[in-house]
């Protein structure tokens, strides 16, 4: 059997570059290389920890999943499923959280921020990562490729692993992450701050059309020097934007800052904007296509689901045995 690879992405908003890079680029590419079982879901239960309208909630789980086979994720290859459909990702998620402290999850950065950005904290989005934990261990998967903002989740889904083998017998591997080069992708507007949804001015948008992301590569902040360079902690606005073009180009930072020699930041900045719209024109223009057949995407997470849950039970009830229930 191939080594489980498990992500998932949530339905809250508008996808941006950073989401493609961190998680799905990454995810077509593990699945292109044929050496693992790819499982990928939408996280509409985690979606549910911060503020949302029902009525836009099912269109937004089914924009994801338009997302992410638009950008080449190909169900022919890789299993895609709704969270929520699989009903054992949160059974076992109260499993463990009869094993983790109230202290690893107080640790937990996102949640801090969260609440420093003023959301009021709903138990659930402190219980977050355990559902995370849950969601990747449900199948014993070896790797999850995701954002660097994700380290610290994945090292409690780690944690979690390692307490329940310790106490109760051999059961999950621990998880690895699998990150992109750039880690992180950084704000446009604020590049010491991570691009989120919750500063839309520095987001790339998977929807932009080539004049917006001109205008917000444009306007992207740098720095007073007048060469291209790479040095993130020093120059973190160029260099995010160096990031950005050795992901789209598939090359390193280091080849971007050569081809550049010379070049100003405004010429720099303009074959960035080309690069990025050449490539979300595509992940658009397969996007409207995919979309008019509401019916084929319920039938590939019809199906997706259908395959994963016999997995998912097995899992829970080799949990529930071994934790002594009936
Ligand atoms: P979400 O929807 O917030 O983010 C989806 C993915 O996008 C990555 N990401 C970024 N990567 C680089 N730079 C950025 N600025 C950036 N912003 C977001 C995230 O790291 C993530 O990979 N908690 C997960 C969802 C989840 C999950 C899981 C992932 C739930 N269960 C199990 C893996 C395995 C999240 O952050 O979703």
């Amino acid at each position: 059997m191939k080594p489980i690879i498990v992500s998932g992405i949530k339905p809250s908003g508008v996808l941006h570059i950073g989401n493609y890079l961190g998680m799905i680029k990454q995810s077509v590419d593990l699945q292109e290389s044929g050496k693992y079982s790819c499982l990928y879901f939408v996280a509409d239960y985690h979606s549910l920890t911060t503020g949302y309208k029902p009525e836009e909630k099912s269109a937004e789980v089914m924009g994801i999943i338009t997302d992410l086979l638009a950008a080449g994720l190909d169900p022919k290859k890789s299993i895609l499923f709704v969270q929520s459909h699989i009903l054992e990702h949160a059974n076992l998620a109260w499993i463990f959280n009869t094993l983790t402290s109230m202290g690893q999850l107080e640790r937990m950065v996102e949640y801090k921020e969260k609440v420093a950005e003023g959301q009021v904290p709903n138990a659930g989005l402190f219980d977050y990562p355990v559902l995370m934990a849950a969601d990747i261990l449900l199948y014993k998967a070896r790797k999850v490729p995701v954002g660097e903002d994700q380290r610290q989740h994945l090292e409690l889904a780690r944690d979690i692993a390692r307490t329940f083998n310790k106490k109760f017998g051999e059961t999950f591997p621990e998880p690895e992450g699998v990150f992109t080069k750039a880690l992180r992708v950084m704000s446009l507007s604020d590049p010491k701050k991570k691009m989120s949804k919750t500063m839309p001015a520095g987001c790339l948008y998977l929807t932009d059309s080539p004049k917006k992301i001109a205008e917000k590569i444009g306007a992207a902040v740098t720095d007073s020097q007048k060469e291209v360079g790479y040095d993130p902690k020093n120059r973190p606005g160029i260099s995010n934007l160096v990031n950005i073009y050795a992901e789209f180009s598939d090359d390193t930072p280091a080849a971007v800052v050569k081809k550049f020699q010379g070049a100003s930041y405004k010429e720099f900045k303009g074959a960035a904007a080309e690069l990025v719209s050449e490539k979300l024109r595509e992940i658009q223009e397969r996007k409207s296509e995919i979309e008019k057949n509401k019916k084929e995407i319920m039938r590939i997470v019809g199906e997706g689901a259908e395959s994963v849950r016999p997995v998912a039970q097995k899992t829970l009830a080799e949990v529930k045995n071994k934790i002594g229930l009936v």
